[in-house]
């Protein structure tokens, strides 16, 4: 896909990012010339096998994380050339990102890691703001965690705090690293409509990795990734349509393997 820097339609894009870990012999290719756009007001979900490279690409697109080569935009800012101080506000501000390790202040109870983002950009929520938090710790089912610390609380609960905290300040764009992961059906239902509320009611833009068809069918549309490229990019599917392209392409893959070893 053609990206340039003058789309407004998208939220975040990329293009021809490589990221190589580490040098010679040793070196991982993690990305290798991935082009791509999160549309904005859509729900984009990103799937593909461990060490595809899922979570480097939305650490670049959030600008946690410098790309090898190529470029990265938030809106029509081009992050590659900023200084990190810039960044970190560029990303307080319009970025919200739940983290596969969750990222939570083991200091903190939950109340203050969901607040988190206001007290570093030094403001207390709004009344609207507050009224907000409130909703999504009740839905979350947060209610009476609040004074727990990060380790006081189960693997699912601290996912769910690293959600509303992601949230809590309504960000324009959203990552969400496998934000169902630890959850039960339920809860993890639960997550899946509210990220798809906040795509379809308050437009914002929406980039989820996940392993599961099921929270990939909520998404308006699935990008694949293989071996640090996007092999595939689809508009909403069931999450029939879903498993039978991951067993198709899990099929190649092997295929491939046995052939080229
Ligand atoms: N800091 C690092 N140093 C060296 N290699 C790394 C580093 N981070 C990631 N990699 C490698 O880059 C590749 C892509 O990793 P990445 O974490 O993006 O995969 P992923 O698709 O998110 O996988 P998973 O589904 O298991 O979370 C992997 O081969 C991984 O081992
Ligand atoms: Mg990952």
């Amino acid at each position: 896909m053609e990206i340039t820097s003058t789309d407004l339609g998208l939220a975040a894009r990329v293009q021809q990012l490589t990221k190589t870990y580490g040098t010679g012999e040793g070196a991982v290719h993690a990305l290798e010339g991935v082009s791509v756009g999160i549309r904005r007001g859509e729900f984009t979900a990103i799937m593909g096998p461990s060490g595809s490279g899922k979570s480097t690409l939305m650490h670049i697109m959030a600008g946690l994380d410098a790309p090898t080569s190529g470029r990265a935009w938030i809106g029509d800012t081009d992050i590659t050339g900023l200084s990190d101080l810039e960044l970190t506000i560029l990303r307080r501000r319009r970025v919200g990102f739940v983290f596969q390790s969750f990222n939570l202040v083991p200091t903190l109870d939950a109340i203050g890691n969901i607040l988190l983002p206001f007290d570093l950009d030094g403001r207390r929520p709004s009344t609207l703001e507050r009224a907000r938090i409130d909703g999504l710790v009740e839905t979350l089912g947060l209610t009476s965690r609040l004074r727990h610390r990060p380790h006081e609380l189960s693997g699912g609960q601290q996912q769910r705090v690293a959600i509303a905290r992601a949230l809590a300040t309504a960000p324009d764009l959203v990552f969400a690293d496998e934000p169902t992961g630890n959850l039960d059906s339920r809860s993890g239902r639960e997550v899946l409509a509210l990220l798809a509320a906040a795509s379809r009611e308050h437009g914002q833009s929406i980039a989820m990795v996940t392993h599961d068809p099921i929270a990939a069918s909520h998404a308006d549309r699935v990008l694949f990734l293989g071996d640090g490229r996007i092999v595939a990019d689809k508009p909403r599917q069931s999450a029939d349509e879903i498993s039978s392209w991951m067993l198709a392409s899990e099929l190649h893959d092997t295929k491939t393997a046995a052939v080229t070893s």
